[in-house]
């Protein structure tokens, strides 16, 4: 047994809220009552414990040198639980999420946590705030929010000695209010490529789960938001087949993968190259559809924006979406140009303000398919899956002192 099973301590909640469903759900808008916590002092992690979610960051002692409000040493994971048809939870491939966290910390200097000891947290506060997993019609879930950040109060750039990992839970539904409506998505276009806002670059730190991925993003964001869409599809001005020419690539969203459907069917995801977030849903699907759990053929490519855009005037892309955990597989219908050039595809010249739309405007068969086949699998609708990955961790039922 490792550090959070032998040692675990459970901290009673003294004013506990009452579990809350009300409508819409949102994405992780509402508090539990209980999060997980342990910390990493003199190389060590240590402490792990379930506290009162109100005051256990304030009994962290974080002041204002705290490395995490200067130099950004904040990484974060996102996975669900769900209610299981015989009234199990159960998470839904931790495994891939305590392996990037991993990966993230290793590119920001912070301490790793045995995948086995992260496994066993979330299980134990899952299990702690079971009452708070919703039914899991349309795809609700309990989200479960793992991040850790540095605490040493120390001024020199350099990386912490001392972090806490916590982990929060949510009940949860949709990510955009939207649902399946779709989207409309900006597309930043310019012939000088220093004007278009990065969400990261080659060398960068688009490939860790890290804030400052996310802060990054939010100027763009607004910008959407301000011209009607909701979100951004960011673009790397990269050569990433060594032709000598660069041009804008597909990236992927803020809060999400990309992937369109081509008009035979297939799903085209731009190639992981470090600068793009390894998505767990993505290499869910790809696992599903190559068991034969999931009729849909994927393909992984690098994707020029001027192709792109060129594909989708001509019909040749008929659908496109956002693909994450908390997206899960949802509808792209259209994107919004804020172009500081013209941007000429074929003959038709895109100016700023105007909207391209992709398909006939609706949420496409694809996309509804495979996600609805998706949440079905992730509710335990079809059953167990049986493979070599436990795609459904039961959550144990363990006896806890408080
Ligand atoms: C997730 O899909 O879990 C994410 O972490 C995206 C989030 C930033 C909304």
């Amino acid at each position: 047994m490792g550090l959070v099973k032998e040692s675990i301590r459970y901290e009673r909640n003294q004013s506990p809220r009452l579990v809350d469903f009300t409508d819409p759900l949102g994405f992780a808008r509402k508090a539990t009552n209980y999060v997980f916590v342990m910390e990493y002092h003199e190389d060590a992690w240590q402490n792990p414990r379930i506290a009162p979610y109100d005051t256990a960051i304030a009994q962290l002692g974080l002041t204002a040198m705290s490395a995490v409000f200067h130099y950004g040493q904040s990484i974060f994971e996102g996975l669900k639980a769900f209610m299981q048809p015989d009234g199990e939870v159960a998470l839904w491939r931790p495994d891939l999420n305590a392996e990037r966290l991993n990966r993230s910390v290793r590119r920001m200097s912070m301490p790793k946590i045995p995948v086995e000891e992260t496994i066993d947290a979330i299980e134990a506060l899952v299990d702690h705030e079971r009452a708070w997993v919703p039914n899991s019609e349309g795809g609700r879930s309990l989200y479960v929010r793992p991040f850790m950040f540095a605490t040493t109060p120390e001024m020199g750039v350099k990386p912490a000695r001392d972090y806490a990992f916590v982990i929060l839970v949510s009940p949860t539904g949709d990510y955009y209010p939207s649902g399946l409506q779709g989207i409309d998505v900006l597309i930043q276009y310019s012939d000088d490529p220093s004007q278009i806002t990065r969400r990261t670059c080659y060398g960068g730190t688009g490939e860790a789960k890290c804030g400052g991925n996310y802060g990054a993003s939010m100027q763009a964001v607004e910008t959407a938001k301000s011209r009607g869409a909701s979100q951004v599809l960011f673009t790397g001005f990269k050569d990433p087949n060594k032709t000598g020419r660069y041009e804008e690539y597909l990236e992927e969203t803020a809060a999400s993968n990309f992937y369109f459907v081509t008009r035979e069917g297939e799903m085209v995801i731009p190639t992981w190259d470090g600068t793009i977030l390894r998505s767990h849903t993505v290499i869910c699907l790809e696992e599903l559809a190559s068991g034969g759990y999931l009729d849909i053929s994927i393909r992984r490519e690098h994707v020029s924006l001027k192709q792109y855009l060129r594909d989708v005037q001509e019909g040749k892309v008929t659908e496109a979406g956002g693909i994450g955990t908390a997206a899960v597989i949802g509808p792209i219908t259209g994107h919004v140009f804020q172009a500081f050039s013209p941007l000429q595809i074929g003959y038709n010249v895109f100016q700023d303000g105007q909207r391209l739309g992709i398909g006939d405007g609706q949420i496409g068969p694809v996309t509804r398919r495979i996600r609805e086949e998706y949440i079905a699998l992730q509710r335990g609708l079809r059953g167990h899956i049986e493979r070599d990955k436990e795609y459904h961790h039961i959550v144990p039922k363990r006896r806890r002192s408080l």
